[in-house]
């Protein structure tokens, strides 16, 4: 069932636990995540990056391909199709073609342009039902070409973009897209701390998921974060299954070269993943 983002972020607020945004790149990773949140009775995000939307030949392919598939699928649990770290242009884009919810990242505009860019698409996406995400304070790493340096969100900038509306809101806490580096210092929980403090009952996003140990997840929940993205995990685990299966020779046995085999145990993979973070993040039968 395709809905916006702003209630089931809301209940997973108040009720300490996070929804999985997982990040799609095509009908494999989609089938597999709407699987996975069906047979667990959660709720799911649907990230959509600029880049994988391009990938998928435009975003109205992407809306038409996610609601035939929810369709088809049966899926009841609520699903949001969301566009990750959308530019202005992006936005419109997703919205015409029908997503359900977009993310404008403005992060890396002066405050003073971020916050009358985010106040228009705040109206246009409530006048049309869509949740909408705004950033504060770049993500660090690299998300699909959009790269960020991994600052500390000021808070009383988060409060200034809570202030216009957006129904949740990422703040940078030290955490980056991709890989960690072995250096990582881990998230600022004094960051989160003072930015859940000025923003109220408005529910946090933790983007760059991919790699956080769970203590520092379950502590970011406790501290408000509501929903968590989580994109290189399931690529990583996909390309691991992928290889396995050819260095085992399997595409020469039989049939084994045919796309619905080939690519089974990497669909396989991101299911376990996405299972695995559902659990973590206590998503599990919150639908
Ligand atoms: P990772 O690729 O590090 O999991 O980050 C995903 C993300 O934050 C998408 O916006």
């Amino acid at each position: 069932m395709l809905v916006s983002a702003t209630e089931m972020l809301q209940k997973a607020r108040a009720g300490k636990y996070a929804v999985g945004q997982f990040n799609i790149n095509n009908l494999e990773w989609t089938k597999a995540i709407l699987l996975t949140a069906q047979e667990l009775n959660s709720p799911v995000i649907l990230g959509v990056s600029e880049g994988a939307g391009k990938y998928m030949t435009g975003f109205e392919t992407v809306a038409s391909m996610v609601k035939a598939m929810d369709k088809s699928l049966g899926i009841t649990v609520p699903v949001a199709l969301h566009l990750d770290h959308g530019s202005y242009d992006g936005c419109y884009k997703c919205i015409k073609a029908g997503f359900t919810s977009i993310m404008f990242d403005g992060s890396h505009f002066p405050i003073a342009e971020n916050v009358a860019k985010t106040t228009e698409l705040v109206n246009v996406a409530h006048q049309l039902g869509l949740s909408i995400e705004a950033e504060v304070g770049a993500i660090g790493g690299e998300e699909d070409g959009v790269v960020g340096k991994g600052e500390c969100a000021d808070p009383n900038e988060c409060k200034q973009i809570a202030d216009l509306g957006v129904d949740f809101l990422a703040a940078g806490i030290g955490n980056i897209h991709g890989v960690y580096p072995a250096n990582w210092e881990g998230l600022s929980f004094e960051t989160l701390e003072a930015v859940n403090k000025e923003v109220g009952e408005m529910p946090l996003v933790l983007h760059g998921g991919t790699g956080i140990p769970d203590d520092q997840i379950t502590k970011a929940i406790s501290l408000g974060v509501a929903k968590i993205n989580v994109n290189t995990e399931c690529q990583l685990v996909f390309a691991d299954a992928t290889r396995e299966y050819i260095e085992a020779g399997k595409d020469k046995q039989g049939k084994g070269f045919d796309p619905r085999k080939l690519l089974a145990p990497g669909f396989e993979a991101i299911k376990a993943k996405v299972k695995e973070k559902m659990e973590l993040f206590g998503s599990v039968d919150k639908a």
